[in-house]
């Protein structure tokens, strides 16, 4: 059973989606933390019985952040780490530290659309087709190499926020399968790619 540690920022419906999957899977959530205490994920995580932790970022420079992050996922015996709609860049040197086991979901088919604003942007560019991708973090944003992806399709008649409801969907249903394929040790990160057996 590999202990998963999440990091959150906001409501946290994939993080709900990660519990949701977790009986029968070889992955357990010991602990959640936000860098926001009003994050209402948190209250999901306090419901399904996992132990919370609130680490404020504000006014500290990011490596005494990320520090104390890294202490308190060592502390609880976390071996994997799921972002889950955390709104902080990470430091290289945590995301090194972390490397293979350090995963992050992005609304998006990435390599296209990384960074914010996404579903504004698919839409500009009328594209047909969106979806999410979970990847492993790198020190370069949303650059790492990706475990498994969804698409959707996008209609013409799709506003930004009609778009991220249909990707959300794909996503809870994605990130827990990713998650099981990295706990089960299906993929993993060698010389900067994702190798699956
Ligand atoms: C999701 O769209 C995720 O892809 C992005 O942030 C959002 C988080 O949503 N990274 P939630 O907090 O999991 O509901």
């Amino acid at each position: 059973m590999k202990k998963v540690g999440v990091l959150i920022s906001g409501r946290g419906s994939n993080l709900g989606a990660l519990i949701a999957a977790q009986p029968g899977s070889s992955y357990e959530i010991g602990l959640v933390i936000s860098n926001m205490e009003s994050a209402a994920g948190l209250q999901r995580a306090e419901t399904a019985g996992i132990a919370t932790l609130v680490i404020p970022h504000k006014g500290k420079p990011r490596e005494v952040f990320d520090g104390e992050l890294d202490a308190a996922l060592k502390k609880g015996g976390v071996e994997i780490v799921c972002l889950a709609g955390f709104m902080r860049i990470l430091s290289d040197g945590f995301a090194r530290s972390w490397e293979g086991r350090l995963v992050n979901i992005h609304p998006s088919l990435l390599p296209a659309y990384k960074g914010t604003h996404v579903h504004e942007r698919v839409i500009e560019a009328r594209e047909t087709q969106s979806g999410a991708s979970v990847h492993f973090v790198v020190p370069e944003l949303d650059a790492g190499p990706v475990i498994a992806q969804a698409s959707v399709p996008v209609h013409p008649s799709d506003t930004p926020e009609i778009l991220a409801a249909r990707v959300l969907e794909a996503e809870h249903r994605l990130y827990p399968q990713a998650l099981r394929m990295l706990a089960d040790g299906k993929v993993k990160l060698e010389k900067g790619m994702a190798v699956f057996s």
